[in-house]
């Protein structure tokens, strides 16, 4: 079975294991639907699986481990930004929880809940407004990790930093769930990211839209298991 994935950060490096030392193209295949369950309302409107849960899961469990050696030595501050990163917030704490109870060393994490409106449009034009959580100053001191379900062009994130950093945190990291790709040669001819990268990356994509693990499209599939491909069909069917 041919494997799609990139785990994210060393792409083309020597540091990766054979069978992961592969970068995500546009062509890149992805696996059968009928390989897996998919549930039966999506039958027709997903292309291929691209990213298998029991793979994601095994990816969120060793981003615990590299999260908590960069930035546990202090209360940590998780921050979830909703709707996209509930998934991978979820069990990314759950694995961090693990951690803490089965090692010689723990320390205490908070979390808080943040949704994200761009003020004109969704056309990122770099100003953001911060929705729901707590007041910001409780971030102040503190060790934050930001944790989103995929970074784009990367603007917004770039401009989330810029706001909490005026409340003065210990430390600001930021965990994505995936990262856009845009330096395969169809992208690049067009290169619409600021060039953000985040300190901790689940698995770099390349610029198609993939829906699953609380990713949607309009709303739907956050109810799929798996990171997949949307298919036509589907972007017809559920068309705003
Ligand atoms: N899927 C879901 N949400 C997104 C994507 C995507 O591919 N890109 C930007 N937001
Ligand atoms: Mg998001």
């Amino acid at each position: 079975m041919p494997g799609p994935l990139c785990p994210a950060g060393r792409r083309g490096g020597s540091r990766l294991p054979p069978g992961m030392r592969r970068s995500i193209g546009d062509d890149e295949q992805g696996y059968d639907l009928d390989l897996f369950c998919i549930p039966k309302h999506y039958a027709d409107d997903l292309e291929k699986v691209y990213i298998p849960h029991g793979l994601i899961m095994d990816r969120t469990e060793r981003l615990a481990r590299e999260i908590m050696k960069g930035m546990g030595g202090h209360h940590i501050v998780a921050l979830c930004v909703l709707k996209g990163g509930y998934k991978f917030f979820a069990d990314l704490l759950d694995y961090i929880k693990a951690l803490n109870r089965n090692s010689d060393k723990s320390i205490p994490m908070t979390v808080d809940f943040i949704r994200l409106k761009s003020y004109c449009n969704d056309q990122s034009t770099g100003d953001i407004k911060v929705i729901g959580g707590d007041d910001l100053s409780t971030l102040t001191g503190k060790n934050v990790l930001i944790v989103e379900d995929i970074i784009d062009t990367g603007k917004t994130m770039k401009t989330l930093l810029s706001l909490l950093k005026q409340y003065n945190p210990k430390m600001v990291k930021v965990a994505s769930f995936t990262l856009v790709l845009f330096d395969s040669l169809l992208v690049k001819r067009t290169p619409r990211s600021v060039g953000y990268r985040p300190d901790f990356v689940g698995f770099e994509v390349p610029d198609k839209f993939v829906v699953g693990y609380a990713l949607d499209y309009n709303e739907y599939f956050r109810d799929l298991n798996h990171i997949c491909v949307i298919s036509e069909t589907g972007k017809q069917k559920y068309k705003a």
